[in-house]
């Protein structure tokens, strides 16, 4: 008997730098003479307690990252470390802002990230592409700031736009600006909302950001009108079940409104967000969910169909992928 067939995977929320292994960020950190230990532990852990200090423990361990080839290394190994749970589809949210801070340009920033995808896909057939994001708590001009660069030094492999940071501050209206030129240059845009905010935050990014992706978005289920918004105008949502109770948003998998979600008609696909920050993977998140609520093979499918579907990626890309996807349902009814 064949090896049974591994559902194959695709990832749409992920932060690049919040996919970092502690023990590459341990070893940047001492190359470069740097000390991490406030942010990661003896055991080899990231150490937070809430969104706050989890939003700085993300920030110093940014901070190891200082030239295109630690960069290189860090998308590389994310990327292979994805493809050998199945996946066959990555996007990577990118923060200028953060390589900005460690000194450096948006060019080689892109660049060293781009190298390492083209690494990992000559290996394992993984397609990679980024999503730009501004950080909200930084402010509009910071936002504005991020969209231009990228509008200004356009990379095949950047297609999208998206904003991310603490959901608390910062209102959507703040951002439209930005989000109206990412869309007008040609990039898919998504924002984070209905994370930590309320229904009232998604209702704002769908109407001032125009989105039709949205980080988390999990908090529309405390409003039946707008779970019906979201079904009707297929708005998918790309949700991260263990990053929302590592960080407290649902106590517990099994309260986690995911499943209820799919069951009104909302598009879902599942996602990592920051996945050694949260004792996570893809692979991870696909098979707690399944296990939890019961779903299939095809309904696990059909969560990777969605995320396909609406990836930012070119129609001959998105052809190519569905074409992967279709031939493990035929491996499968082989075996
Ligand atoms: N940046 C990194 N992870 C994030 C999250 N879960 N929410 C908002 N911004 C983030
Ligand atoms: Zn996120």
């Amino acid at each position: 008997m064949n090896a049974p067939v591994t559902v194959p995977k695709a990832e749409l929320h992920c932060h690049i730098e919040g996919a970092a292994p502690p023990n590459l960020v341990k070893r940047l950190a001492n190359q470069h003479g740097m000390d991490v230990s406030s942010v990661l532990n003896g055991n080899g852990k990231y150490v937070w307690s809430d969104f706050t200090t989890f939003l700085k423990a993300y920030d110093v361990a940014s901070g190891v990252f200082k030239t295109p080839s630690d960069y290189a290394l860090l998308s590389e190994t994310y990327f292979r470390m994805l493809a050998a749970e199945g996946a066959i589809y990555g996007e990577v949210f990118i923060s200028p802002d953060h390589a900005q801070a460690a000194g450096l340009s948006y060019r080689s920033y892109v660049e060293g990230l781009a190298a390492g995808i083209e690494r990992a896909k000559d290996e394992t057939a993984i397609e990679g592409r980024l999503i730009a994001i501004g950080v909200r708590h930084f402010g509009t001009a910071s936002v504005e700031r991020v969209v231009k660069e990228v509008i200004g030094n356009p990379h095949p492999l950047v297609t999208g736009f998206g904003l991310a940071g603490d959901e608390r501050s910062g209102h959507p209206a703040n951002f439209s600006k930005a989000f109206r030129m990412a869309c007008e240059a040609g990039l898919g845009t998504t924002a984070h909302a209905g994370e930590f905010g309320g229904p009232d935050s998604i209702i704002a990014a769908l109407d001032f950001l125009r989105v039709k992706r949205l980080g988390h978005g999990v908090r529309a289920i405390e409003d039946k009108d707008l779970v019906k918004r979201l079904a009707d105008e297929d708005i998918v949502l790309e949700v991260c079940p263990g990053s929302n109770v590592s960080l407290g948003v649902y106590t517990h998998l099994r309260f986690h409104p995911v499943n209820l979600l799919r069951k009104e008609g909302v598009k879902i696909t599942l996602n990592s967000d920051d996945p050694p920050f949260f004792g996570t993977t893809l692979g991870k998140e696909y098979s707690s969910v399944a296990k939890t609520f019961g779903w299939s093979f095809e309904d696990q499918m059909t969560i990777t169909r969605t995320a396909i579907e609406a990836a930012f990626c070119d129609e001959a890309t998105r052809n190519r992928l569905l074409v992967r996807l279709d031939s493990a349902v035929e491996d499968r009814v082989g075996e």
